[in-house]
């Protein structure tokens, strides 16, 4: 099947296995068609994106021995996941145009986000909470509407959302080992080790798609949009190593933990 088949079935299809469902291969993108922006993704009836603040916010860790509690954190970082998946298919069908390596690199990308969607609803479902039992915000959905560029998309979602991650992952398989669920901490440990690939991916290309007379922090700035702060990039306990790992610089990393401070005294 072509990459655009596989981006069309992700966002177009309203059942969840065929969204979830990996792409016939090989994978071609001989005719990647004409650049299509999509507003909405179809989803199940239960998956609709609820308006703004009604669906249920992060359950706070200390609440965590209770398996309900962290069903529903599971219920919310599936349906995170589901997005990422869903903002990578608009990227492949609004911008035919990019270098087919990235759109190939992005599909390998977009399986591993398939992954992870099917891994929170099977813990999720494990721990009395099934995907589609309560409402679900589409918070990353609608910052990926503000792309309107490969480096966009790369600045918002591959080095700040997947950036953030590396250090949530962490945060959570460490929340969750202390409760003693040793299963919720293993399917955050397998993210986190693919998150860095997927953050390597975003560097890889930002060197790549960078005018040679700016440097790599120059280019991610201008390609965030508004609310999108560098210091978003960063959790609540920022790690170095698997940023490194990723192959940011120690250069980028100064700049981005000195963004955070700036802005810590600012909002203190
Ligand atoms: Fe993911
Ligand atoms: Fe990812």
């Amino acid at each position: 099947m072509s990459l655009r088949q596989f981006a069309e079935r992700v966002l177009y299809s309203d059942d969840l296995a065929e969204k979830l469902r990996r792409p016939e291969t090989p994978l071609t993108d001989i005719e990647p068609g004409a650049p299509v922006r999509v507003e909405l993704p179809v989803r199940p009836a239960d998956l609709q994106f609820a308006p703004r603040r009604s669906a249920p916010a992060m359950p706070h860790p200390m609440s965590f021995d209770q398996p309900q509690r962290r069903g529903v954190a599971h219920h919310i970082m599936a349906n995170h996941e589901l997005q990422a998946l869903e903002v990578m298919a608009f990227v492949m069908l609004a911008f035919p145009e990019a270098p087919s390596d990235f759109r190939r690199g992005l599909a390998d990308v977009m399986q591993d986000e398939q992954r992870h969607t099917r891994l929170h609803i099977d813990r999720g479902a494990d721990l009395g909470v099934p995907f589609g039992t309560l409402p679900v915000n589409s918070y990353f959905w609608t910052k990926g509407q503000k792309f309107n560029d490969v480096l966009d998309f790369v600045a918002g979602l591959s080095l700040t959302f997947e950036g953030r991650n590396l250090d949530h992952t962490l945060e959570f398989e460490d929340y969750f080992r202390k409760v003693g669920d040793r299963r919720s901490a293993a399917v955050m440990r397998v993210i986190h080790r693919d998150e860095i690939q997927h953050v390597a991916f975003g560097w890889e290309w930002l060197k790549r798609l960078k005018p040679s007379e700016l440097s790599e922090w120059e280019t991610y700035c201008a390609h965030l949009h508004w609310p999108l702060k560098p210091e978003k990039g960063i959790g609540e306990h920022f790690q170095k190593r698997p940023r490194l790992q990723a192959g940011m610089t120690e250069e980028f990393l100064q700049r981005l933990l000195t963004a955070k401070s700036e802005e810590d005294i600012k909002s203190s």
